[in-house]
């Protein structure tokens, strides 16, 4: 079955901003990490007031806030946020329990959502947000942020120049050798909290770099494996100090997974955020023409740090092109808010749509169904 190509519609090369004739007003949800990246973002663009932010743990909306001299009421609870002040847009930046919860009650209260990655923890609530930003007619952008990469946008123009010919077979993942991620907040290796670990953190990046590229085919099987060996381990905590760590683990630390997509497709799979192994490999997207060979790194997060290189044939001698490095000092961050800002204003499409983003979910979904039945599994995805 052919790929849709409809799926490479999305211009994520917008940088130029659209500007609104009246100030968004924003509205963040969670103030951890990851919400001072949204909130500087947002400091950056001229037609942007933010108005409220709310985390669960009191006192720390407040103090978020007052860090950037932002004079805005905080709250406690999001529903209470949401329903007193007015506002056109939230970001997004709980953990990812509570992505869905909060996505769907900002959806059916008329606000545009940027929800952090991954979009959610299972199919089933990738599936309800897609159904309430439907029947809002409202939009909700994924946080995949390293689209929005040169390098990473490079890949996708290599397979969309076929170059590489029909594409088959992709190998991706990499993965770190000791990374999990417990110095800034331990949110990510509790269960009830962030509910996937590496999977769930960088595993959906390296699924978004590849499947984006390609068109975001569906996927039909998934047969994977996830462990916990690594995260169980105090000894895997030496470096950050925290051995208490292994006993509250209790998500992936590792995973594999062999997926068929649609049109033909072989998605071999790999992540880590612990291992002894500097890297599972580096991402090789294979065609009936030529080959791209990414390096690993955490290219997957928009980190390149070596070129990538085409393998074909020229004159029947198989040869190699080295594509350059792009520097282009772009910050992905504000590229992340104005794309998203753009989309509102414009009434276009989110630049990474739940459309896509679903078929992410449904992957990782199928990865812990198969490794809890130790066997494939079949990849259904409901109607939206
Ligand atoms: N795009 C990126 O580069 C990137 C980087 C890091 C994290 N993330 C994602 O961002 C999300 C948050 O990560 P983080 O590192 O900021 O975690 P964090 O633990 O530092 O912050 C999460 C915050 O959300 C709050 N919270 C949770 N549920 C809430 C609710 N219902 N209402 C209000 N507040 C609530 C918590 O109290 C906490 O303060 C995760 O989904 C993560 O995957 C994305």
């Amino acid at each position: 079955m052919a790929i849709d190509m409809n799926n490479f519609s999305t211009d994520m090369t917008e940088k130029k901003a659209i500007l609104s004739e009246k100030k968004l007003r924003i509205g963040i949800i969670g103030t951890g990490g990851i919400a001072h990246s949204h909130l500087k973002a947002y400091m950056h663009q001229p037609d942007v007031e933010i108005v409220a932010a709310c985390d669960l743990i009191p006192g720390k909306a407040e103090k978020f806030l007052a860090e950037y001299g932002i004079e805005a009421p905080a709250f406690v609870d999001f529903r209470e946020m949401v329903d007193s002040v007015p506002m056109d847009a939230v970001s997004i930046c709980v953990y990812n329990r509570n992505h869905c919860v909060c996505a769907v009650y900002a959806l059916e209260h008329g606000l545009h959502v940027l929800l952090e990655k991954p979009m959610s923890v299972t199919l089933d609530e990738a599936v309800e947000i897609c159904r309430a930003e439907k029947k809002s007619g409202k939009i909700v952008s994924v946080g995949f942020q390293p689209r929005l990469d040169a390098n990473m946008q490079m890949i996708k123009k290599i397979v969309e120049s076929g170059e590489l010919g029909k594409v088959y077979y992709i190998q991706t993942g990499g993965g770190r050798r000791h990374g999990i991620p417990v110095s800034w907040s331990e949110t990510f290796i509790e269960n009830d909290k962030a509910g996937l670990g590496a999977v769930g953190d960088i595993g959906c990046y390296a699924l978004d770099m590849v499947l984006n590229a390609i068109g975001y085919p569906k996927p039909l099987t998934v047969t994977g494996r996830a462990t916990d060996y690594g995260g169980k381990d105090p000894a895997s905590y030496a470096e950050v100090g925290k051995p208490e760590c292994a006993e509250k683990f209790s998500v992936d630390d590792f995973a594999s997974a062999y997926i068929r997509l649609e049109g033909d497709v072989i998605l071999d799979f790999r992540i880590s955020w612990y291992m002894h192994m500097d890297t599972t490999g580096d991402t090789l997207i294979i065609g009936t023409k030529g080959g791209l060979r990414i390096p690993s790194t955490e290219c997957w997060n928009g980190s390149f740090d070596k070129p990538m290189t085409v393998y074909h044939d020229m004159a029947g001698k198989p040869v190699q092109t080295e594509i350059p490095l792009i520097k282009d000092g772009s910050d992905l961050w504000d590229k992340k808010i104005r794309s998203f800002l753009n989309a509102i204003i414009t009434g276009g499409e989110a630049p990474v749509p739940t459309s896509q983003i679903l078929y992410n979910q449904a992957i990782i979904d199928g990865i812990f169904r198969s490794s809890a039945l130790g066997r494939e599994v079949a990849v259904e995805i409901p109607e939206i």
